[in-house]
């Protein structure tokens, strides 16, 4: 391959939805949920906007806001979320299942699906999870490595989604009974899933041949272009009707 051929990368077009703060505050009105998790909080600008009981999980909180504002409780757990899980039941803290979880902790791929699967055993049919970062539009800041370095010939080099987007192209192949709503939402996409089923234990069951699947599979190889056709992103707009995100979410 010539040097020119081997620079061309597929990048797809910026998205054209509402940032996605303002897609989590959209969830957070239409669902109204009691009990709310959070796995990477970071300055506790997502965790902010939740006014349900919530439990959030960071291995290093550099809180920078007011979290607590119309929350009845908040639990916080400066650890990372595998530690948690193994250590605490979400159920008894927040006195009941969760309704409501944001996943948007470590970026690499096998960590988010072990958050799902982690999370979704303490969820009821009717919860939501929302996955961030899953669907990228340019391969170049989707390394499992965070370095800067990396993503210095990318269309926005601050952005850093790892390869998270591996999960949502997984759940469609190996969790096909799920609902997935992909949103166009800037910076690098919103995924929001329901049909949760707690008792399932595929996705622990078949973990290993997951992770071994996509390992070593990187974006560009996939195909940026195959990965929006595979989950459809809709325009953000739907969560302006709360009615409608509620019949698309729960069919
Ligand atoms: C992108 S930031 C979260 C941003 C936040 N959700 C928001 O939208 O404002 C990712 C966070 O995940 C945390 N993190 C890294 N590894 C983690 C792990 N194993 N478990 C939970 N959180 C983790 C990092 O410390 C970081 O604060």
């Amino acid at each position: 391959m010539s040097e020119a051929a081997a620079t061309i990368v597929e990048v797809m077009p910026f998205h054209a939805g509402m940032e996605y703060f303002d897609c989590l505050s959209r969830l957070h009105t239409a669902l109204a949920p009691q009990r709310y998790l959070e796995i990477g909080v970071w300055r506790g600008e997502s965790l902010a906007l939740a006014r349900a009981a919530s439990l959030a999980i960071d291995p290093h909180f550099l809180l920078d806001r007011d979290v607590m504002e119309g929350k009845p409780a908040c639990h916080l757990f400066q650890c990372g979320s595998d530690e948690f899980f193994a250590g605490h039941d979400p159920i008894a803290l927040l006195g009941g299942a969760v309704d409501l979880a944001f996943l948007d902790g470590m970026h690499n791929f096998e960590f988010l699906l072990r958050d799902f699967a982690n999370v979704e055993r303490v969820c009821h049919p009717g919860s939501a999870i929302v996955l961030h970062d899953c669907l990228p539009i340019d391969p170049r800041i989707t390394h499992r490595d965070p370095s800067e370095h990396l993503r210095l010939d990318a269309v926005v080099p601050g952005w850093w989604a790892g390869d998270v987007w591996k999960v949502p192209a997984l759940l469609k192949r190996f969790r096909p009974d799920l609902t997935m709503i992909a949103f166009d939402a800037p910076p690098t996409g919103l995924i929001v899933i329901t049909g949760l089923d707690p008792a399932n234990r595929s996705l622990n069951e078949r973990y290993g041949a997951m992770v071994e699947a996509m390992m070593n599979i990187d974006l560009a190889d996939y195909g940026v272009g195959r990965l929006f056709e595979l989950l459809a992103p809709r325009a953000t707009t739907l969560l302006d009707d709360p009615d409608a995100l509620r019949a698309a979410m729960f069919r």
